[in-house]
């Protein structure tokens, strides 16, 4: 193993939180440790950091923690951190602790924040912490996969009522402006209908007539998996009992996506990215974010992978549509 070019490192979460950053911390604590660099954990994101609420960490702070949800250095969102001034106060503060290199788990936001703070010398790597799968330069995230499997397990759940009922459900999904969670649940829960951001097209008339048919057609439920982006669940729950005359619940999934037991693949993908962090930083590296890209790990100067764009596979969209009867 080489020497590595850094003694100290710090490891932060930003953003909203997501099943499987703890492994991601273990991972970098455990394989810093391995190398013989330091580890200090900050709280609390760049808030955390800019009160230094940092905390020396070692193989045995991250003990248990595997198969936690959440993230045991607690996450916050930090408007200042946007201003110039505060990115060199930041700096400055990471310098006078020691720190080297930073590991920053979150995402496109806090990508952008490590970007800054690269600018001012500190070596910064990001992995892709969120369970809205929306990370251009990934077709992973850490996090996305716990989310999906609960959302798909309140829907069956949702769906069972619903079907006794003879009634109409729609269920609202996270994924803040993006569609992967409720397509992926509008698939995996054999939704009638899937209203994604980036693909539903506000034809309200022609959702209504689709309700009106499958119940002619025999359905003893209509599904409607809608995404955060498209929002409005509630009135337009209303809009449709209304017209069709079917009662119809709405039922908003909210945060209960976002806790609980990360899955394997999220607990697997965390450990993998967060060695690969560290490996970055020990060789020098700065201003990169790891992804996985075709079954591979991969990492992409911040910028670049910033400036990537992403959208729901249209493949994927056209199938969704033909599997519903
Ligand atoms: P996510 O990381 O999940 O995309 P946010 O968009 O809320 O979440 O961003 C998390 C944090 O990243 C923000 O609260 C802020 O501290 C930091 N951040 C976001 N945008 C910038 C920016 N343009 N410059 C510096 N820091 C930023
Ligand atoms: O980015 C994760 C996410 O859960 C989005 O799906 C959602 O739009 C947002 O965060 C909710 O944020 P908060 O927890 O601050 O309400």
């Amino acid at each position: 193993m080489e020497e590595p070019k850094l003694k100290t490192i710090a490891v932060l979460t930003s953003g909203g939180d997501a099943p499987g950053m703890n492994a991601a911390i273990r991972a970098v604590v455990r394989s810093a440790t391995y190398r013989g660099i330091k580890v200090k954990g900050i709280c609390r994101g760049y808030a955390g950091l800019l009160k230094e609420e940092i905390i020396d960490m070692d193989g045995n702070s991250v003990s248990d923690i595997l198969n936690r949800g959440g993230t045991i250095l607690y996450t916050a969102r930090c408007e200042e951190f946007k201003q110039l001034e505060v990115q060199k106060q930041a700096a400055e503060i990471c310098r006078k602790q020691g720190i080297e290199g930073l590991v920053v788990i979150g995402g496109d936001g806090s990508f952008m924040g490590a970007l800054k703070l690269s600018k001012q010398g500190i070596n910064t790597i990001g992995l892709p912490g969120t369970i809205d799968l929306d990370i251009a330069c990934t077709d992973y995230t850490i996090g996305f996969d716990t989310a999906v499997n609960v959302a798909m397990e309140a829907i069956d759940r949702v769906r069972d009522t619903s079907t006794s009922h003879e009634r109409c459900s729609v269920i609202e999904v996270m994924g803040r402006n993006a569609g992967y969670l409720a397509l992926w649940c509008g698939i995996a829960n054999g939704a009638e209908d899937i209203l994604l951001p980036e693909r539903y097209d506000r034809n309200e008339e022609a959702l209504l007539e689709r309700i009106a048919n499958s119940r002619k057609i025999g359905k003893r439920h209509h599904i409607i998996v809608n995404a955060e982006g498209v929002g409005d669940s509630i009135n337009l729950a209303k809009r449709i009992e209304k017209v069709t005359g079917i009662e119809t619940r709405a039922t908003i999934l909210g945060h209960i996506q976002r806790g609980g037991t990360p899955t394997c693949s999220d607990r697997v993908h965390a450990s993998f990215m967060g060695v690969r962090a560290v490996e970055l930083l020990a060789q020098g590296t700065s201003n990169r974010v790891v992804g996985f890209k075709a079954g591979k790990y991969v990492d992409y100067d911040i910028e670049e992978a910033l400036q990537m764009k992403k959208d729901i596979i249209e493949e994927q969209y056209q199938i969704s549509k033909q599997l519903v009867r």
